[in-house]
């Protein structure tokens, strides 16, 4: 999958996050939100049959609920990498 980054921003150091046991780049200092997009999942978790993912991208819509080293109920757009991070999405 490649990255959907706009490549002249700068960024600082390049850390790994694991989603779904799969290993994520992300940079320190963005959000959740932004490395799960640059990485292509777009689709975190289910309500019903309905997919979720990101709406407002500002903690408002809860629609980006993930678990985050073990914490369920994570927005993702409110959210800090941080190096070793682990991610689960409910999706299959
Ligand atoms: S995208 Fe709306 S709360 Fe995260």
């Amino acid at each position: 999958m490649s990255d959907l980054r706009i490549p002249t921003h700068p960024r600082k150091e390049k850390i790994t996050v694991y989603v779904n046991g799969r290993e994520v780049l992300a940079y320190a200092g963005e959000s959740l939100h932004a490395a799960l997009l640059a990485a292509g999942f777009f689709v975190l978790r289910r309500a019903g049959s309905e997919p979720r993912g990101f709406f407002c991208g500002m903690g408002v819509c809860y629609d980006c609920l993930v678990t985050v080293d073990g914490r369920p109920g994570q927005r993702a757009c409110m959210t800090r990498v941080e190096d070793r991070m682990e991610v689960e999405l409910d999706v299959d």
